[in-house]
């Protein structure tokens, strides 16, 4: 990295080590943009960039301290003397099934996960969890065999295997959430009666026209009618339909 570098963003430049090797870095930087600074490229462990896809988990431990912290590459901002490592995966076991057989019941969870009992609720997952998931809440839930409070707590859940690598139990907690969120909304939770219409609606052929109208439109005039279009108001309703659709 030379000095011209630096002065290509903001901030104080500040010492870092990414892998045991001491890099400097502005300050002003999150950990995942500041090892691109340093000269890395990521082919993995890095997604969306906007802390949704829970591909950047790091670690890190601050000079002097015996903490090991965690967090998300893409989110947290670097400290002076933070020396870092990337864990682009987690190997957690993930357990295969036939969704369309699956019950949505206790038994087929605890099945898939006996080592779901192993937990001694010692709390290290939702310490570690940089959502602020509370998941031992929803391990305690599935051992109980509430799928609905498990999907409910677990909703925030963005998969980046964190909880799994402090669980003493060694459980694989982010599979087990999605197991719960995948059986109980598609088997147990209600219908969405808006949705059922909407597709019936389409399949009405209630759009065609407008659809082929807009395959018409060459790029430009594309372009022109997503600036014009109207726009959801933020404080809409449910109810809340563009003057397009109204009558249709
Ligand atoms: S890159 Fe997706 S959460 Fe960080």
């Amino acid at each position: 990295m030379t000095s011209a570098d630096e002065n290509k963003t903001e901030g104080t430049p500040i010492p870092i080590f990414i892998m045991g090797k001491r890099y400097l870095v502005p300050d002003s930087l999150t950990i995942m943009k500041a090892i691109e600074h340093a000269g890395y490229q990521f082919i993995r462990g890095c997604g969306c960039r906007g802390g949704i896809c829970g591909a950047c988990s790091t670690v890190f431990r601050r000079e002097g301290d015996y903490k090991i912290y965690s967090g998300l590459a893409c989110q947290t901002v670097v400290q002076p003397n933070m020396h870092l490592a990337q864990i682009p995966f987690y190997p957690a076991l993930r357990q295969r099934y036939d969704y369309a057989r699956a019950e949505a019941t206790a038994e087929t969870v605890h099945a898939l996960y006996p080592e779901l009992f192993r937990c001694v609720a010692c709390n290290a997952c939702t310490k570690i969890c940089p959502m602020d998931v509370e998941v031992l809440d929803y391990v305690s839930a599935l051992k109980r065999g509430d799928l609905d409070a498990a999907a409910r707590l677990s909703f925030d859940c963005i998969q980046c295997g964190l909880c799994a690598s402090r669980c003493q139990g060694e459980i694989p907690q982010n599979h087990l959430a999605q197991l719960a969120r995948r059986l109980w909304g598609g088997k147990l939770a209600p219908r969405a009666s808006h949705l059922r219409q909407m597709v019936e609606a389409i399949a009405s052929g209630r759009y065609a026209s407008s659809l082929a109208e807009l395959k018409a439109l060459d790029r430009a005039a594309l372009k022109k009618a997503y600036a014009e279009r109207q726009m959801e108001p933020e404080m809409a309703g449910e109810d809340w339909r563009p003057e397009s659709d109204v009558g249709l």
